[in-house]
């Protein structure tokens, strides 16, 4: 059975493609990103410390083989992501002494930055993650370098910019753990004055990074619909669930036992046990079927890449585990429950 054809009718279903994991090492990913996705993402290439490592020095070659791939491929295509205070170069904020710029040379830097890579794609990719993670889970702002510098505007600002560079591109806004209330509704807040102000947003990403525990099903339905009563598309957005006990956890362990340590940290390296597994596919299940549900308001489901080999996951929050976070295995065959996700439709 081939996924985007069992949710045709339903929303897009996208993965995030990392070059080098993809198409130039590895036909077999490519197989099947080609075979059962109609949308990709752009993992790492597009964003600021690769694109611009140095001011005025853009690197485009691979985010341009990754536009091309989805255009080859007819491919629903997103920029992510314009402006993040993560995988930002270091030079953005500072001046050649190494103290903060100025609000206004911030601001100058960030229309340069977002009109050139905007407008390079103008009419290719057809939506952009233009702020990703700008409110924290308790609902305010998070106090950022561009926030610092340049206060809250610097998100209508990033839209405005967007907009001027490619008017017909979809602008989004992107966070994680969206189910949590309070910053739920920062994010209908910050929606809202971006709306009240006319600035165009087409969309609110839902980046449902999950674990096997956590996240509630009744307050991810309560943020689609939330988001939705703004009129604006919801979207799924960077979707995984690993299966692993978060490592944060474990940090300052009394290391009295190496070997019990490690396999904590690594509990399933050489198999997932079969408990895991259904467990994995039932979270994945609950999930479609919201997804499902809400199929008029949810425009696409995007997973964070295509096999756990690939998955950021491994390697998140420390280095070296063995996740099983996505729908394809190491060798890139479905999962056994990739047909109950086939089946919700
Ligand atoms: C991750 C990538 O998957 C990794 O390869 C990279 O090292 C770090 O960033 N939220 C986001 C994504 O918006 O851009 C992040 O991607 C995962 C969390």
């Amino acid at each position: 059975a081939v996924f985007k054809e069992a949710y045709a009718e339903q929303f897009y279903v996208g993965t995030a493609l990392n070059l080098v994991q993809i198409w130039e090492r590895n036909p077999a990913a490519s197989k099947v990103v080609e075979e059962h996705f109609n949308s990709i993402v752009a993992e790492n290439c597009m964003k600021s410390m690769f694109i611009q490592p140095r001011e005025g020095e853009f690197y485009f070659k691979d985010a341009d083989q990754f536009v091309a791939y989805g255009e080859k491929h007819h491919m629903h295509i997103v920029g992510h992501t314009l402006i993040w205070h993560s995988q930002a170069p270091r030079w953005f904020f500072s001046d050649k002494e190494g103290n903060d710029v100025s609000r206004e040379v911030l601001i100058e830097r960030m229309r340069s930055h977002i009109h050139t890579v905007v407008s390079r794609y103008k009419g290719r990719v057809h939506g952009w993650d233009v702020v990703n993670e700008a409110i924290l889970d308790n609902g305010e702002y998070r106090k950022s370098k561009f926030y610092e510098i340049i206060g809250e505007d610097f998100i209508p600002l990033a839209f405005q910019f967007a907009h001027e560079a490619d008017p017909d591109a979809e602008l989004y806004y992107n966070d994680y753990s969206t189910s949590i209330p309070a910053k739920r509704e920062g994010i209908v807040r910050l929606a809202k004055k971006l709306q009240d102000a006319g600035v165009k947003i087409d969309g609110l990403g839902m980046q449902e990074h999950h674990g096997l525990t956590h996240a509630s099903l009744e307050e991810t339905e309560k943020t689609i619909n939330d988001f939705a009563d703004l009129g604006v598309k919801v979207m799924v957005t960077e979707m995984d669930i690993s299966v692993l006990p978060n490592a944060r956890r474990h940090r300052g362990a009394e290391l009295t036992d190496t070997a019990a340590y490690a396999k904590s940290l690594d509990p399933y390296k050489e198999s997932l046990p079969e408990d895991k597994m259904k467990k994995l596919g039932e979270r994945y299940v609950d999930f479609f079927k919201l997804y499902v549900k809400y199929q008029d308001k949810i425009s696409r489901v995007t997973l964070w890449g295509v096999g756990d080999a690939d998955s950021w996951k491994n390697d998140w929050p420390i280095e070296g585990r063995t996740d099983y976070p996505l729908l394809f295995d190491r060798n890139y065959e479905p999962k056994p429950f990739f047909e109950d996700l086939i089946d919700l439709t």
